[in-house]
């Protein structure tokens, strides 16, 4: 297989790790790698980890010697070229096109209003019933009803678009490119594509502010292609919705383990930002940012062969206790939380992350102020599980 490494005798700690303890909580393992390795080999995932923050760093700013550009890689294999899996001028091309609309100021602007009302009505719809699972009835809606705001699509696609989604995902996840999975994706992809087709020739001319007219009317001189405006516009949805879904719980989880700071919150609003930013350093939403090895090369000393998979573990550098002390507590006061890595960093860091924010905000604003206040019904909770995205299983509160 292209790029397979064998494991060095230097970096033994990885052979070891089970997926399963992995999935249940990755949190003590990246913790021994960290400590041992600067680099490890997973065998279990035919892939390097690296766990120390200012490595994890380095190696998403060196484009040079690790890239998102691989023929083996399945987010190109479902939805082609675009920022995810592009570098140099052609991702700086797309990234400049679609960027202006992630400005805090445009969601403000433009978008917050329409988000603030998806929410209010999702909240509307099980308020009289006492008791609520989050996950089902707001942390998936609301960030799929964002998205169709944001890209000026109609709202009314949302289950259209659950069911493309949760093709793209199982696409994504298919290591072991099972050909019943990879067509389901195709087909996904293709009536994604045909449903932007129609939204494009809508919004030709259309002077709104949604991510689609300005791509669509963009100036002739860097307007992109149909096809690139398609392929973008895929990952952006793509990119913007189980990581959302996942803040809006993670936060959630981490108020009802922390019931001194949701009872701070209650008191002081304002302190929700920080909220936000601690919890995607606590129990970051997604775990690792994968890239691939350009040319043969060295890192910390251990030999990586062209072609293989170094996953940067954004979940273990936001909790390495030499940028965060007592990185295990989850503090709101910590100085340097907005430090932590879990929008990642450098040309592919998140564009969504400000939409991000918005979105999760909303959601926990609306939920104080329109519920009596409400507890966690702990045994129809959780697990939280997940090495790559990370949150609760089921999350049902009461009132
Ligand atoms: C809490 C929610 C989110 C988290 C934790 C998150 C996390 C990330 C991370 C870690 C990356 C870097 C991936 C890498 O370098 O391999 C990324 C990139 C990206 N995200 Fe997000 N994201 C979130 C929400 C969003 C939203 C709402 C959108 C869409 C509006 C979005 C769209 C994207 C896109 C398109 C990229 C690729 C950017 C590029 O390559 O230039 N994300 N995100």
């Amino acid at each position: 297989m292209p790029g397979q490494s064998t494991r060095p005798s230097r970096c033994p700690l990885g052979a070891a790790v089970e997926l399963t303890d992995l999935e249940r909580n990755p949190y003590p393992i990246f913790a021994r790698l960290r400590k041992s390795e600067p680099i490890s080999w997973l065998a279990a995932l035919n892939m390097w980890y690296v766990t120390r923050y200012e490595d994890v760093r380095a190696i998403i700013l060196d484009t040079e010697r690790f890239t998102t550009v691989s023929e083996h890689s399945l987010l190109l294999d479902t939805f082609g070229a675009h920022l995810l899996t592009t570098e140099g001028a052609l991702h700086d091309r797309y990234r400049r096109a679609v960027q202006p609309c992630f400005t805090t100021s445009f969601i403000r602007n433009h978008f917050e209003g329409s988000i603030r009302i998806s929410a209010a009505e999702l909240i509307e719809g099980f308020r009289a019933a006492g008791k609520v699972e989050l996950r089902e009835a707001l942390a998936r809606r609301l960030p799929i009803q964002a998205m169709l705001i944001a890209c000026g699509l109609p709202v009314d696609a949302e289950l259209r678009i659950r069911q493309w989604y949760d093709g793209f995902e199982a696409a994504l996840a298919n290591f072991a490119r099972d050909a019943t999975v990879r067509l389901r994706a195709q087909h996904a992809v293709a009536a994604l594509h045909e449903f932007l087709e129609s939204a494009m020739r809508a919004a030709s001319g259309r002077l709104d502010t949604s991510l689609l007219a300005c791509l669509v009317n963009a100036p002739a001189d860097n307007r992109l292609a149909a096809d690139e405006i398609k392929r973008n516009l895929s990952i952006i949805l793509f990119g913007g919705i189980s990581t959302v879904e996942a803040l809006i719980l993670n936060a959630l989880w981490a108020l009802f383990e922390h019931p001194a700071v949701l009872d701070r919150l209650r008191r002081e609003p304002a302190l929700l930002p920080q909220v936000l930013d601690e919890t995607i350093r606590w129990l970051s939403p997604v775990q690792s940012a994968t890239r691939h090895v350009v040319g043969d090369c060295e890192f910390a000393g251990v030999r990586l062969e062209a072609g293989a998979t170094v996953n940067c573990m954004i979940g273990a550098a936001n909790r390495d206790p030499t940028v965060f002390p007592d990185p295990d507590r989850f503090d709101i006061d910590r100085p340097n939380l907005r430090r932590h890595l879990g929008f990642a960093t450098g040309p592919h860091s998140c564009v969504g992350f400000n939409l991000a924010k918005a979105e999760a905000r909303i959601a926990i604003e609306e939920l104080l102020s329109r519920l009596p206040p409400f507890t966690r019904i702990g045994s129809e909770s959780g697990p939280v599980m997940g090495y790559e995205f990370r949150q609760p299983a089921a999350l049902t509160i009461g009132w």
